[in-house]
């Protein structure tokens, strides 16, 4: 079984540098890879209230009968949960789906500048891991100036911010705000495919010299960088390959190479317009 290296948080501990995400993984399909995938000897899942599969993912969880203990389960505050209040009803939601009673890693789904409520939302989700629920706490799709509000606020940083973030959207600025930071930079969307990476001459001539897939040249990029990966995939095949990431070695030439196809930052979903519920 391939090694997954792992990252360092800010809060303590580790977590796997590649894992599984789920959007779009339902019902006893969803389950069904879920359990698969850690058979195979993931053991990070990311999933989210929004993505409306945390039972799925629970269920998977349980059948595939890998310890709790051994899995890092990432769920994420819906839009629509940030405040007080909600923030708190929505942990113990996902909490009572996934069939848990603690949650590895909570995130801030987006951070939705309309409505003013990321500040709070951070202030109870650091109440609630000092209350056990939640081991880590941490963001997704926070700009830098969003991130220095939450820090503003409380003097916490968040140990993770997940962005969008491949080859294609390199984000340079906004993971070298968090390398400044500690803070980890998670990558959704690794393989680019929104952007059509994988069908890019340059990475598939890489892919050919290492006798690979452009899928794990993308991979592999992104754990060389240090970020955490959760690519998605339905497809048993697929799910395997995607573990093979560190069988690889890129050397200077190809990652200079790799550097010609980011898109810039204007080609990311902005999260300063860009809101989810
Ligand atoms: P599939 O489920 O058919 O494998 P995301 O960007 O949200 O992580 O989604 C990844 C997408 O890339 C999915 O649609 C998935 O489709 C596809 N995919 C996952 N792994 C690979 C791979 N190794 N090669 C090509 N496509 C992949």
């Amino acid at each position: 079984m391939t090694t997954i290296p792992t990252v360092s948080l800010s809060s303590g501990g580790t977590m796997p540098a590649l894992g599984l995400g789920t959007s779009g993984l339902q019902g006893p399909e969803g389950a069904a890879i879920v359990s698969q995938a850690l058979a195979d000897g993931y053991r990070l899942i990311d999933t989210a209230a929004q993505y409306n599969n945390e039972t799925a993912v629970g269920a998977g969880l349980r059948d595939s009968g890998v310890a709790r203990d051994e899995v890092v389960i990432t769920s994420k505050v819906a839009g629509g949960s940030q405040g007080r209040e909600a923030t708190r009803t929505g942990v113990n939601e996902s909490l009572r789906r996934l069939g848990v009673d603690y949650v590895d890693l909570m995130l801030i789904h987006w951070p939705n500048p309309s409505r003013g409520l990321a500040t709070e939302t951070w202030k109870t989700l650091l109440d609630i891991q000092s209350e056990g629920l939640v081991r880590t706490v941490g963001v997704s799709n926070f700009r830098p100036e969003q991130l220095a509000g939450l820090h503003q606020a409380t003097g916490v940083w968040p140990a993770v911010n997940q962005i969008q973030l491949s080859p294609a959207l390199a984000r340079r600025d906004a993971v070298a705000f968090n390398a400044e930071h500690g803070i980890v930079t998670e990558a959704w969307g690794p393989l680019g495919t929104r952007e059509g990476l994988l069908d890019q001459f340059v990475l598939r001539k890489i892919a050919a010299k290492h006798c690979t897939t452009p899928a794990t040249v993308a991979l592999h990029w992104g754990i060389l960088q240090g970020y955490v990966v959760i690519p998605k995939s339905k497809n048993a095949d697929r799910l395997r390959q995607n573990l093979s990431v560190t069988d690889i070695e890129l050397d200077s030439e190809d990652l200079s190479a790799i550097a010609t196809l980011d898109l810039g930052e204007d080609a990311a979903w902005d999260a300063r317009t860009h809101e989810e519920w």
